[in-house]
C-alpha cells in the first residue's frame, strides 16, 4: 500500500502547458485518497506470486486507479449524480468548473492505457490487460453500468435488473483487477476465470455495501454526499435497509466459503483485503 501511494505520488499526470489549473486538476482526485482496493487487489496477486514483478506491476495498478477515478470525477457530475464532496474534497467541477471535470476525466481514462502500454512488462502480456481493462470498464462494462443506472433513475428495476446494473457499474472492474494480477503472474486461464468469477461477486457485495453506506453513514465519514440515491435502483430502495444489510451478510458469507477453496497462496494475498471488505457494511 504504501510503495503504491509512494507511486502514484511520484507518477501523477504531467501535462505543463499555459493553462492555469488543467494539470493540478488531472492529479487532484488521484492524490486526495481514496481505499486503492483496485490496485490492492492486483498488487497483493502479484506479490504472492512473483514479487519481481511488483515494480512491473505498478503502472498497472495505477492505470486501474486513474480509470476508477475518471469514473468517479464523472459520476459526480451535474448530470449524472451532481455530488460536491468526494474522497472528502470538494468535487472537480466544484473547485473548477464542468469542463475542467469532463477533461481530466477523459484525460485519466486515456492515459489508464499509456501507463499500461508503458510498463516495463512483456507486449503479449501487456495487449491482455489492456483488453481486460476495456472490455470490463467500457462500453460492455463500467459505462454501460453508468448508463442504465442514469436512464433508470426514477424508474424502478427488479432484483435481477439491479444485479446486471451493480455488475457492470462496478463489479466487473474489480474482477478485472484480480484477474490483471493473475494474467501479470501468468496463472492459468482457470484459475484466472475462478479469480474473476470471484471478483464479479466481491463486486457485486462491494456495490451493495456502498448502497448500504448511502443509508448509514454521513458524508464526513463517507468522504461523498450520503442519502443521495433517492432516485437510484439501489439495493435499498428495492429491499429496505434490514433486507439489504442481510443480502449483504449471505454474499459475504457464500464469498468467505468460495475464498477458503482458493490455493493457499491466493488466500494468503488476498486475506488482508478480505478482512477488511466482506463485512464493511458492518461499520
Ligand atoms: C466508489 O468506489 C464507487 C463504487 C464503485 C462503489 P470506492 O468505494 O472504491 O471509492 P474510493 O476509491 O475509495 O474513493
Ligand atoms: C458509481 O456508483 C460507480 C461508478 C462506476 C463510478 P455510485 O454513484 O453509487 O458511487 P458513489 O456512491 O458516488 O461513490
Ligand atoms: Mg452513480
Ligand atoms: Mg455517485
Ligand atoms: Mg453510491
Amino acid at each position: 500500500m504504501k510503495r503504491f501511494e509512494a507511486y502514484l505520488s511520484q507518477n501523477l499526470p504531467q501535462a505543463p502547458s499555459f493553462h492555469p489549473v488543467y494539470e493540478a486538476a488531472l492529479g487532484d482526485m488521484l492524490s486526495a485518497g481514496g481505499k486503492r482496493f483496485r490496485p490492492m487487489l492486483l498488487l497483493s496477486i502479484v506479490d504472492a506470486y512473483e514479487p519481481m514483478l511488483y515494480e512491473g506491476a505498478l503502472p498497472v495498478a495505477l492505470a486501474l486507479e486513474m480509470f476508477h477515478t475518471y469514473s468517479l470525477i464523472h459520476d459526480d457530475l451535474p448530470a449524472m449524480d451532481d455530488a460536491d464532496l468526494r474522497r472528502g474534497h470538494e468535487t472537480l467541477h466544484k473547485r473548477y468548473d464542468e469542463v475542467t471535470a469532463i477533461l481530466a476525466g477523459d484525460a485519466l481514462n486515456t492515459d489508464a492505457f499509456l501507463s499500461i502500454a508503458q510498463a516495463p512488462l512483456r507486449e503479449d502480456i501487456k495487449i491482455k490487460l489492456v483488453t481486460l481493462l476495456a472490455q470490463n470498464g467500457g462500453g460492455q462494462g463500467m459505462v454501460l453500468g453508468q448508463a442504465i443506472d442514469c436512464y433508470f433513475e426514477n424508474k424502478p428495476l427488479n432484483i435481477e435488473q439491479i444485479k446486471v446494473l451493480h455488475t457492470n457499474k462496478t463489479a466487473k472492474l474489480i474482477a478485472a483487477s484480480l484477474q490483471m494480477g493473475a494474467v501479470i503472474v501468468g496463472l492459468n486461464v482457470a484459475t484466472q476465470k475462478g479469480l474473476y468469477d470471484f471478483g464479479i461477486d466481491l463486486g457485486l457485495l462491494f456495490q451493495i455495501q456502498d448502497d448500504i453506506i448511502d443509508e448509514t453513514q454521513t458524508a464526513a465519514e463517507a468522504g461523498k454526499p450520503t442519502g443521495n440515491d433517492g432516485d437510484k435502483n439501489s439495493f435499498i430502495n428495492l429491499l429496505g435497509l434490514e433486507k439489504t444489510v442481510q443480502e449483504a451478510d449471505a454474499l459475504a458469507k457464500d464469498l468467505q466459503r468460495r475464498f477458503e477453496t482458493f490455493d493457499e497462496k491466493i488466500q494468503q494475498a488476498l486475506a488482508p483485503l478480505m478482512t477488511k471488505y466482506l463485512y464493511r457494511h458492518k461499520g
